[in-house]
């Protein structure tokens, strides 16, 4: 006996996946096709509009996020505010796509066992994110973020700095002039990885600054 349209779909693999593929198309495009027919400025929400703040990382940032991912912040932390409306209340602007234009690989993040950092730039005082990073719980007692006392102990190690920054002007177009280059070993020496993570995040979600 057949019988509803529900149970011979849910009681047929081959069915049921091609049901699974439909469903899951359908809504991936109702998802990106809009985003990809938005004009709007900047000012008007666009998603695709370029952002005319938005600068490369300096070469202290550059380092402090390649510090974020080898620390594995990216496993804890997103940095993509999803245009809904409870993230735009606790974040603040949803994530644009011109904010990752250089971001290879991005850190958009999927799992947030921590909050998303994609504007966190300027909410604490430097002092404030030191301190967090090394001791979490001495400023957050409830925290299950694991301190990481070591980046105050160890020095930017600047030796690949101008292969990464010529890498990604070649690669990925990231506007780095020779000026930027020739100073960067010269930008880190000396500083802590604390010092240059702190500079990455602080940088986070700036560009976007007079746009909200
Ligand atoms: C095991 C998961 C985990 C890892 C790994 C982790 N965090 Fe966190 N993070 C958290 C949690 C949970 C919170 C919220 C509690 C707090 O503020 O300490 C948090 C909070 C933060 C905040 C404050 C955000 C805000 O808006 O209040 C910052 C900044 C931050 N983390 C940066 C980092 C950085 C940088 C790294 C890598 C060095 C990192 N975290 C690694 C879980 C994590």
């Amino acid at each position: 006996m057949a019988g509803t349209p529900h149970e011979i779909i849910e009681k047929n693999t081959g069915l049921l996946v091609i049901g699974i593929v439909i469903a899951i198309s359908f809504a991936t495009l109702v998802e990106i096709v809009p985003l990809i027919y938005d004009q709007k400025g900047p000012e008007e929400g666009g998603v695709n509009a370029p952002l005319p703040a938005m600068e490369p990382w300096t070469a202290l940032e550059f380092e402090g996020r390649d510090i974020y991912i080898r620390e594995g912040c990216h496993v804890c932390h997103t940095q993509m505010v999803r245009p809904l409306r409870a993230e735009v209340e606790r974040y603040g602007p949803y994530s644009r796509a011109a904010e990752s234009t250089w971001d290879h690989p991005f850190l958009w993040g999927s799992k947030r066992t921590g909050p998303d950092l994609a504007r966190v730039g300027g909410r604490y005082s430097e002092d404030w994110q030191k301190q967090h990073l090394i001791n979490p719980r001495s400023l957050v007692p409830e925290s299950v973020m694991p301190g990481f006392p070591w980046l105050a102990k160890n020095e930017v190690n600047g030796s690949n700095i101008q292969t990464k920054m010529r890498l990604f002007r070649d690669r990925f177009g990231v506007p780095y002039t020779e000026e930027d280059i020739d100073g960067a070993p010269d930008a880190v020496l000396g500083a802590t990885e604390l010092d240059a993570l702190v500079a990455y995040l602080q940088q986070l979600g700036t560009a976007m600054e007079g746009q909200r």
